[in-house]
């Protein structure tokens, strides 16, 4: 298994990326800066986060220490809700790259299907309709303009790649979505990769969830586990590296430089075919089930227009 994936642009996305979702400020810059030491070269964030500043400062020092350089990193960030309207999709990234300290991504990301009012709070009241061609078009320029290497979404069903999809003139590289062994994206994925779209896990270790929600865990599903005994791994390192294997880049968060470096050592061994059966077996539950969106009178009236059914 290569220790990268090879994007519709020819970029080369590395298959292990750190998310920064919830690492909280005042331990990210630190985690940063420990990560690339150990090895990482992808990191994954977003406005939304609330931590770019955070991670910036922490990019300067490993590029003035000479840990790295720009090039061998690959940085992925998403544009806010509240910037999709096309005039303010170049302030958007342009806010972004100034947190960062950088003066392009690898790649960017439509962050969600969903569009607020600039400077709102993004909650349902505040959402407009959404125009994802129009969104799309400024993204496009900003890939020509080189200011972001690659261009994407997230969060996006299959109805809206195939909207998506039959409307762009550069072609989504990424669809960076919710993917574990408790819901493997079987179809979404099968449609990213007829369509040469690369399919990206955020939380692969299934341990974002929904507030309130009380369903099963990654870690210590009966299937996961055995498995990790059989091969003398981790729970955590069996569930990402079945991702590898199903051709998907993972993003496991983690500010803990243990876990981070236990997180990277999913190379140089694999999970036999007959073990990799055995995932069909898990029951699928979708974790992150976004009802945040949702309100009688708004755009989303359910999870399920959502996620256009797919939940
Ligand atoms: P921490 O940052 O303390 O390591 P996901 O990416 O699926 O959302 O999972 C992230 C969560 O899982 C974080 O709470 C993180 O905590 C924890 N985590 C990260 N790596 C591991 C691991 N190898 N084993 C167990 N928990 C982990």
């Amino acid at each position: 298994m290569a220790e990268y994936f090879i994007l519709n642009t020819g970029a080369r996305i590395p298959s292990v990326g750190l998310g920064t979702s919830q690492a909280e400020p005042g331990v990210v810059e630190q985690a940063i800066y420990a990560a690339v030491k150990a090895g990482y070269r992808h990191i994954d964030c977003a406005p939304a986060y609330h931590n770019e500043k955070e991670i910036g400062l922490a990019l300067k020092k490993i590029f003035e220490d000479g840990v790295v350089k720009r090039e061998e990193l690959f940085i992925t960030s998403k544009l806010w809700c509240g910037n999709q309207a096309p005039e303010d999709v170049p302030e958007g990234i342009d806010a972004t790259l100034k947190d960062l300290q950088l003066d392009y991504l690898d790649l960017f990301l439509i962050h969600s299907p969903v569009r607020s009012k600039k400077g709102a709070t993004p909650n349902p009241e505040n959402f407009l309709p959404l125009d994802i061609p129009a969104t799309w078009g400024a993204m496009e320029k900003l890939y020509n303009s080189g200011k972001a290497r690659a261009i994407g979404v997230s969060n996006f069903s299959c109805k809206k790649m195939e909207d998506l999809l039959a409307i762009a003139h550069v072609l989504p590289a990424v669809n960076q979505v919710e993917s574990h062994p408790i819901w493997q994206q079987m179809k979404l994925r099968e449609l990213c990769q007829s369509k040469g779209v690369h399919l990206s896990a955020y939380s692969p270790l299934g341990k974002a969830r929904s507030p309130g929600f009380e369903g099963p865990t990654v870690l210590r599903n009966p299937i996961v586990v055995s498995i990790a005994e059989k091969l003398e791994k981790t729970p955590a390192q069996v569930a990402l590296r079945w991702g590898l294997q199903m051709g998907q880049s993972v993003l496991p968060k983690s500010t803990n430089e243990a876990r981070m470096k236990e997180n990277l050592n999913i190379f140089y061994w694999s999970i036999p075919d007959d073990l990799m059966a055995q995932f069909s077996e898990i029951q699928q539950v979708k974790m992150l089930r976004a009802e945040f969106v949702v309100h009688p009178q708004g755009i989303y009236k359910s999870v399920e227009d959502f996620w256009d059914g797919e939940i």
